[in-house]
């Protein structure tokens, strides 16, 4: 048996470079190896302040990108997580099981709480819970996303741990859950254009989205604060100057990188000139995902039509693994 993959990213519109590198990228990497399941999490999209006219829309908008950026419907399955309710029925069921006072304690929990005074709610809460069923509800074994997503792999492993002790398999010593551990990729942190923190959709300013044309990424990196150029030394380990040279190595691997060292230490960057090379192969690295994406757009018919046939397999396998937690944890079965 092929070991399980399972990934998903949340149904807030269009990708950005960090979502690319960290996570979209690790899903290429395995997909020819692997039994993977890729899914857009709209139901993890509802716990933070969203619009219920664009929620479908920045659902499909994440499917269109999987698939523009080479995720392959005959290779893997491609899921809208709330065409599978069995991901709630299961996060219900493993809820039950773990304690709220860790839930309660997460970073990205509290992260949340103080962005969103107002929005405070049991979703949010359940939030790990829910991804945690989302992966043990395939078995997965291995999960391609960003480090920021490490806490919450932790806890579906404690979860899993919890669940396979206090209701062990009669007799086979089999476990019921494995242990999902991430696969990396060496965007598992894409830092922000602000110079501050990693790129992300809530941070205005922060990020690239591949769907950016060569003008929107020149004008974006144009704004990435820089240093006088004359500084010399080492390069700097945080902040705007750190960030671009993160991204030079990400994009134009370590010639590029190299390059733009030499001059930093010589004191003879210029940041301009970095930027402008920079911009040029970025796009050219989206332009093709671009083209494809336009295509797909035309095709909603198609899109549809894998969802469907793949939504019906996923809930297959789904339905095995609820009945299967269902009598274990002794319920009436009939
Ligand atoms: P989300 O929607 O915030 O992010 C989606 C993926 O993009 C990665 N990512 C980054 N990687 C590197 N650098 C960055 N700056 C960066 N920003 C985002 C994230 O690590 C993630 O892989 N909780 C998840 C969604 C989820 C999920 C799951 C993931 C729900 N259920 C089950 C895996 C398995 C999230 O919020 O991702």
């Amino acid at each position: 048996m092929k070991k399980r993959v399972y990934s998903g990213i949340r149904a807030t519109g269009r990708l950005h470079l960090g979502n690319y590198l960290g996570a979209v990228k690790g899903m290429l990497a395995v997909q020819d190896e692997y039994d993977c399941i890729f899914s857009v999490v709209d139901l993890h999209a509802i716990t933070t302040p969203y619009d219920p006219k664009t929620l479908a829309e920045s659902t499909r908008s994440v499917i269109l990108d999987y698939l523009a950026a080479g995720l392959d419907p005959e290779k893997c399955l491609l899921e809208v997580q709330s065409f599978v309710p069995e991901h709630m029925e299961l996060a219900y069921l493993l809820g039950t099981v773990f304690p709220v006072a860790e839930l309660e304690d997460l970073p990205t929990y509290k992260d949340k709480k103080a962005q969103h005074p107002k929005y405070v709610n049991m979703g949010l809460l359940y939030y790990p819970v829910l991804m945690a069923a989302d992966v043990l509800l395939y078995k997965g074994e291995l999960v391609p996303v960003g480090i920021d997503q490490e806490p919450h792999l932790e806890i579906m492993r404690q979860i899993a741990r919890k669940f396979n002790g206090m209701f062990p398999s009669a007799g086979s010593g089999q476990v019921t859950f494995p242990e999902p551990r991430r696969f990396k990729t060496e965007g598992e942190y894409v830092p922000s254009l602000t110079g501050e923190g990693k790129m992300s959709k809530s941070v205005e300013g922060s990020y690239i989205n591949l769907t950016d044309d060569l003008e929107t990424i020149k004008a974006k990196l144009a704004k990435v604060p820089t240093d006088s150029g004359t500084l010399g030394g080492s390069i700097p380990q945080k902040g705007g100057v750190a960030n671009l040279f993160v991204l030079a190595y990400l994009f134009g691997g370590k010639e590029m990188h190299h390059k733009y060292v030499e001059d930093y230490k010589e004191k003879r960057i210029r940041y301009g000139e970095m930027k402008q090379e920079l911009s040029q192969i970025i796009y050219e690295q989206l332009v093709p995902i671009q083209e494809r994406r336009r295509v797909l757009e035309a095709n909603p018919e198609k899109v549809n039509a894998i969802l469907k046939e793949h939504a019906a397999k996923c809930r297959e396998i789904a339905q095995g693994t609820i009945k299967e937690v269902k009598e274990k944890m002794g319920f009436l079965q009939i």
